[in-house]
């Protein structure tokens, strides 16, 4: 294994270590709903975001401790929102990482509880990491608190998953704002998260979260145009999940408007621009350098 594959194996293994310690026991009153959870969570993944966070930290340093349940939280929001993504309300698609979506297994009602008691969880564990920092870390484990409830909010990420949802019915009409719209929202928004969420528990001054921000902006919107691109070229049991899911919703997506190779450029074009920026911050960026190459190529 070459030497990036097997530092992103390590890290997607410790995220996934820390993530699945968060979870909650399957036993109680309360069974179903936390099997349908950890259904979910557990049913692999590339663990991204919460990779991403660790190594903006680390950018920083710091004790990595405090940044768990930042991590943990975070991937359990994006599996909340792969849930209800999958539901036959919203792209109606019944494989995800490989397995039958969570509906599927569970039922719908329950997969709407699922995806609403990961983000509650979500919270709960963001909430009690700022009521049991030190004193001295309280005041940015709040803000980091603060920042993963807007980027998953309305004017995060489900504000891009609405409007991802209202260009189904807007066919032609949809232009290139839209479309940059809902990239950086229903997609941005996360990676955004994880970035600056590492980098204000890591101590990073103002200037450097906003870089972090535009850094995960633009790595979110390339991410977004590879899965649409894999959504028309990619291999359904590498990917784990269904093919030509966007065809058949009539997705408004960048290969639906450009093309698959204006596309490819595209994904190029903003990795390129994420890692000059990333440059610009202090620490060993070269993982983070290799990880946004690696994004851009990714079949999976
Ligand atoms: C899928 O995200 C949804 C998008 C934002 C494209 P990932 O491709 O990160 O999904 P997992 O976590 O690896 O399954
Ligand atoms: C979804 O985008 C992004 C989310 C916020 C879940 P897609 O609908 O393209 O994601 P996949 O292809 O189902 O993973
Ligand atoms: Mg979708
Ligand atoms: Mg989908
Ligand atoms: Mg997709």
């Amino acid at each position: 294994m070459e030497g990036f594959e097997k530092a992103l194996q390590i890290r997607a293994e410790q995220a996934e270590r820390i993530v699945l310690s968060y979870l909650p026991a399957e036993e109680g009153r309360e069974k179903k709903i936390y099997e349908a959870m950890n259904y979910s969570v557990k049913g692999g993944g590339k663990r991204l975001r919460p990779i991403l966070m660790l190594e903006a930290f680390r950018l920083f340093g710091g004790e990595e401790e405090k940044i768990h349940p930042f991590m943990a939280a975070l991937e359990m929001i994006h599996s909340y929102s792969l849930i209800h993504d999958d539901l036959p309300e919203m792209d109606n698609d019944d494989l995800r990482r490989g397995r039958a979506t969570c509906h599927v297994v569970f039922g719908q009602a329950m997969a709407v509880l699922a995806g609403d008691g990961l983000l509650n969880l979500a919270f709960e564990t963001a909430i009690s990491a700022v009521s049991g920092a030190e004193p001295e870390d309280m005041a940015k484990a709040a803000k980091a608190a603060c920042v993963l409830a807007q980027k998953a909010g309305c004017s995060g990420m489900i504000g891009g998953q609405v409007a991802d949802i209202e260009a189904e019915e807007k066919g032609n009409i949809a232009d290139d704002g839209e479309l940059l719209f809902i990239q950086e929202k229903k997609t941005g928004a996360l990676l955004e998260a994880a970035l600056m969420i590492g980098g204000i528990m890591g101590d990073a001054d103002d200037e450097q979260v906003q870089r972090l921000k535009r850094i995960g902006r633009w790595v979110g919107t390339a991410f977004q145009i590879r899965d649409d691109i894999l959504d028309v070229t990619g291999d359904e049991a590498q990917l784990g999940k269904p093919i030509g899911s966007d065809e058949k919703n009539d997705k408004l997506t960048y290969v639906s408007l450009h093309g698959l190779e204006a596309a490819g450029k595209r994904v190029a074009q903003l990795s390129g621009q994420a890692e000059r920026e990333l440059s610009l911050l202090p620490g060993d960026t070269t993982f983070l350098k290799a990880l946004f190459s690696y994004l851009i190529e990714r079949n999976k």
